[in-house]
């Protein structure tokens, strides 16, 4: 069980209403949640998925909702909080983990929605811009790291969208990225797919420097 009042400063909750209009705010702390996020996830690969999402999901955050950067950017980092534990129960058991952890429903929406029309028993849809882009660009953060790794330079840096679209039109390679889900995860933006790729392509420039990447 977590420390109550350790996660007092991170949860301290404000008494207005959501702008999604679902319960109340809450205030949320990067490294506060990646403590959380580290009980259940041990594996590089995981954790290293995460920080990535996350960083994505700040990076768009300052474009469409910069008030809100630290919550973006907050539910990049669990989206997939009980996957390493749980991946049958993907998303489903998420709910329960992140309530554990007393984290409000805006976060357990956000996170669990990533998950809409691909796993078993979720019903949250993606409703909300910042959830869209989670949908469109987890997927593909997977694919064009694959893309970069292959490289001399073995980085995002000096990569090109027309290297990420052959790739994508290779189902063979990083085959578990599904070009279905980014596929819809244009279509629900209202983007088209190059747009994702290359926007995805930028914000995960933008973690250079930060991050191996
Ligand atoms: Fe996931
Ligand atoms: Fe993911």
């Amino acid at each position: 069980m977590i420390n109550q009042k350790k996660y007092s400063i991170i949860i301290n909750v404000k008494k207005k209403n959501s702008k999604f209009g679902r319960g109340v705010r809450m205030e949320v702390n990067y490294n506060q949640a990646f403590e959380v996020l580290k009980k259940y996830n041990k594996d590089e690969f995981h954790l290293k998925h995460a920080q990535i999402v996350s960083g994505v999901m700040r990076y768009f955050a300052k474009e469409y909702d910069s008030e809100r950067e630290e919550f973006w950017a907050v539910v990049g980092l669990l989206h997939d909080i009980d996957f390493e534990l749980y991946p049958e129960e993907h998303c489903v058991k998420a709910v329960e983990l992140l309530k554990e952890n007393n984290f409000d429903d805006d976060i357990i929406h956000g996170v669990t929605c990533h998950a809409y029309g691909i796993c078993e028993g979720i019903e949250a849809k993606p409703e909300h811009i910042m959830e869209k882009i989670l949908f469109a660009t987890d997927e593909l953060t997977g694919l064009i790291g694959a893309v970069a790794i292959m490289r001399p330079s073995k980085t995002v840096a000096d990569l090109e969208l027309k290297s990420v679209k052959k790739k994508f039109k290779t189902p063979k390679f990083a085959a578990g990225c599904s070009r279905d889900t980014i596929r819809k995860g244009a279509e629900r933006l209202g983007w088209e797919l190059d747009e994702l790729i290359q926007r995805t392509i930028d914000a995960m420039k933008s973690l250079v420097g930060t991050m191996e990447i």
